[in-house]
């Protein structure tokens, strides 16, 4: 059973599902936990802000409703839709039966028959295992106006659909909301939520974390390997590596039967950790393997 009593709980809770975080990340989501309040996480990409919904809706046998924010998404499309196609044919057979009556026709178009829920909608259903984890993902892809229309619905966990009524949570959903910090999101919101700033892992957590998702890398690759990206993240860089590219990049290694970093097996895989031309061609020559011994000296005897 999920304990979520205590921070040790959660972190814990958190480590059984492969989720290795430090103290300050455990007692956010704690507190998130106790006090009800969303949680709103901002960090670079790939630093596992997703991936903490995740883990925390399977360690709670939680349902996780997911809200991918994207430029232009407005409120219909997070809320609900009503299923036109649907209604049309509704209709169309009614006609050809000789039409029902118009009002009855009208209340049946708009039941929920014909209504398609989406994440904000669902998530204020009741869930029989407990009120379902709301992930609002990469909110600063979204523009200020749906800023505002969260903000609100995150404050009574209420939504109006003006032919049916409202509905209210019975439960607040457990909210958790993530930005890469592309724009600031407005203070309002901000305000609403407890914050914590997703950061790169040391080295030794970074440690922990490839030790629960790549666990076949052996420990002296992977020490080269978590050594070598530290290193590279304090490199100039357009685009730096997060702890996903970590991942990846051991996995590549494992898959060509790497045993020990080389600047050639560096230049080989330089794609599982960089994105971006710029960064790569950075790393041409004799860089990689300065980058690469200057690791090796940092390694912890
Ligand atoms: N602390 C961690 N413990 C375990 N795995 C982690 C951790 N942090 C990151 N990961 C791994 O890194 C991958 C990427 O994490 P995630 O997708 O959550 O990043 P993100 O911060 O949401 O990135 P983006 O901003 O690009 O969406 C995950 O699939 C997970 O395997
Ligand atoms: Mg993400």
């Amino acid at each position: 059973m999920a304990d979520t009593s205590s921070i040790d709980g959660v972190q814990a809770m958190l480590a059984e599902q492969g989720y290795v975080c430090g103290r300050a990340l455990a007692t956010v989501v704690f507190l998130s936990l106790t006090l009800g309040r969303p949680l709103f996480l901002e960090g670079e990409a790939g630093v596992g802000k997703t991936e903490i919904a995740k883990a925390l809706a399977a360690a709670l046998g939680r349902r996780l409703i997911r809200l991918q924010c994207y430029e232009g998404l407005d409120a219909t499309s997070a809320v609900y839709e009503w299923n036109f196609a649907a209604q049309m044919v509704a209709i169309r057979t009614a006609e050809a039966a000789g039409g029902a009556e118009r009002g009855t026709l009208t209340s049946e178009l708009f039941s929920d028959d014909y209504l398609i829920e989406r994440p904000l909608l669902q998530a204020m259903r009741p869930d029989e295992n407990g009120a379902p984890i709301l992930l609002i993902d990469e909110l600063d892809r979204t523009d200020a106006p749906f800023e505002a229309f969260l903000l609100e619905a995150l404050s009574d966990f209420q939504v109006t659909i003006p032919e049916m009524g409202t509905v209210k949570a019975p439960e607040p959903p457990i909210v958790i909301l993530t930005s890469n910090r592309t724009r600031e999101v407005h203070d309002a919101l901000k305000r609403r939520c407890l914050y914590h700033w997703v950061d790169y892992p040391g080295f030794e957590r970074e440690m922990e974390i490839l030790a629960a998702r790549a666990p076949e890398a052996a420990e002296n690759l992977s020490r080269e390997v978590v050594a070598f990206v530290q290193k590279l993240r304090t490199e100039d860089l357009f685009k730096k590596p997060g702890v996903a590219e970590t991942i990846d990049w051991a996995k590549c290694l494992l898959a060509l039967d790497v045993i020990t970093l080389s600047p050639e097996t560096i230049a080989d895989t330089l794609g599982a950790i960089l994105k971006y031309q710029d960064d790569i061609a950075k790393l041409q020559g004799s860089e990689a393997k300065r980058i690469l011994d200057e690791a090796r000296a940092s390694l912890p005897a």
